[in-house]
C-alpha cells in the first residue's frame, strides 16, 4: 500500500483527492462537516505529499491505480469520489479503472484536457526553478495564480497557511508531480461515458482551470450540476468553504450508494 490517508467518521464513503502541492488536509473542513452528517470521509495523500513520504515518481495513471488499490484494501464497494485540480486529473483516470465502484463524482477546478505545449513548458521551467532554489519558488510563481483577489485582500490567514505549506513541500515530490501533470493524457473519451450523479464546482475566478472548461464538462456529462463559487479562485474549497460545503453536502446527501 503506497498511499497514506485520513479516515474520518462512519457511513457511506466519500473519498476526496487533493490538489497540488497540498495534501488530504486541504479537505479538513469538508471532512468534518460530512462526518458530522453521517458519512465516512477518506482523504488520501498522493505520493510525496502530506504524510506520504514516497520519493518515487508516479504518473497520474499510477496514482489513480493506487486509489483503486485503496478501495480494495479498505473493502469499499461503492463511494462518492471527488478531486480538486490535480485530484481531478487522478479522478478522471480512476474512472477508467473502477467505474463500477463510483456512485457519484465531484470535479472541482479541474480539466479533462491535457496540457497545452505552453503549459507543459511552464511546468518544466518551474521544475528547473525548484531544482535550483527549492520549493519556496512555488509561493512566488504559483500561489498568486491560485487564489482570487478577494481572497488575497480578505483572507490573510489562508494565504499564510498556504505559503507555509507550499514552501515546505518536499522539492522532489513537487518536481515529480509537476512532471506527472505535464505528461497526463486527455480524458475526453472517458467523460462522455459518465452515467452517475456528478457535481462540478469551480471558483468564479479560477485562472488555472477556468469556467470555459467547467461549462464544457457540464455539457458533456449528462445531468451534471454546475456550481460556480463567487469570489473564489482555483482553490475554491479553501476560499469559499461555507458555499462549497453546502453544495457538497447537499449533493452527497442525494446520491444513492446502492444504485
Ligand atoms: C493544482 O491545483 O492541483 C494544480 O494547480 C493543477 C495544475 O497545475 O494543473
Amino acid at each position: 500500500m503506497k498511499l497514506s490517508f485520513d479516515d474520518i467518521g462512519n457511513g457511506n464513503p466519500i473519498i476526496l483527492i487533493h490538489a497540488f502541492p497540498l495534501s488530504g488536509k486541504m479537505w479538513k473542513t469538508q471532512a468534518k462537516l460530512l462526518a458530522d452528517h453521517g458519512f465516512r470521509v477518506i482523504l488520501p495523500d498522493l505520493p510525496g505529499f502530506g504524510e506520504n513520504l514516497s520519493s518515487i515518481f508516479y504518473s497520474i495513471e499510477e496514482m489513480a491505480a493506487q486509489i483503486a488499490e485503496m478501495f480494495e484494501i479498505l473493502n469499499i464497494k461503492k463511494a462518492i469520489c471527488g478531486g480538486l485540480s490535480m485530484g481531478g486529473y487522478v479522478l478522471f483516470n480512476l474512472l477508467r479503472l473502477i467505474p463500477e465502484k463510483l456512485s457519484g463524482l465531484v470535479f472541482c477546478d479541474t480539466t479533462f484536457l491535457a496540457d497545452t505545449d505552453e503549459k507543459r513548458n511552464s511546468r518544466f521551467e518551474l521544475i528547473s526553478k525548484i531544482n535550483h532554489r527549492g520549493s519556496s519558488v512555488l509561493v512566488e510563481n504559483m500561489l498568486p495564480n491560485l487564489i482570487s483577489d478577494n481572497t488575497k485582500q480578505n483572507n490573510p490567514a489562508l494565504i499564510n497557511e498556504l505559503k507555509n505549506v507550499f514552501s515546505k513541500v518536499n522539492p522532489l515530490s513537487a518536481m515529480h508531480a509537476l512532471r506527472s501533470m505535464a505528461d497526463r493524457k486527455d480524458s475526453s473519451d472517458i467523460i462522455g461515458q459518465v452515467s452517475v450523479p456528478t457535481l462540478l464546482m469551480f471558483g468564479e475566478f479560477d485562472k488555472v482551470t477556468n469556467l470555459e472548461n467547467a461549462r464544457m464538462l457540464h455539457q458533456i456529462i449528462p445531468g451534471s450540476e454546475l456550481v460556480i463559487l463567487e469570489n473564489a479562485g482555483h482553490l475554491s474549497n479553501l476560499e469559499q468553504p461555507p458555499k462549497f460545503n453546502d453544495a457538497l453536502l447537499n449533493f452527497c446527501s442525494r446520491v444513492d450508494f446502492n444504485a
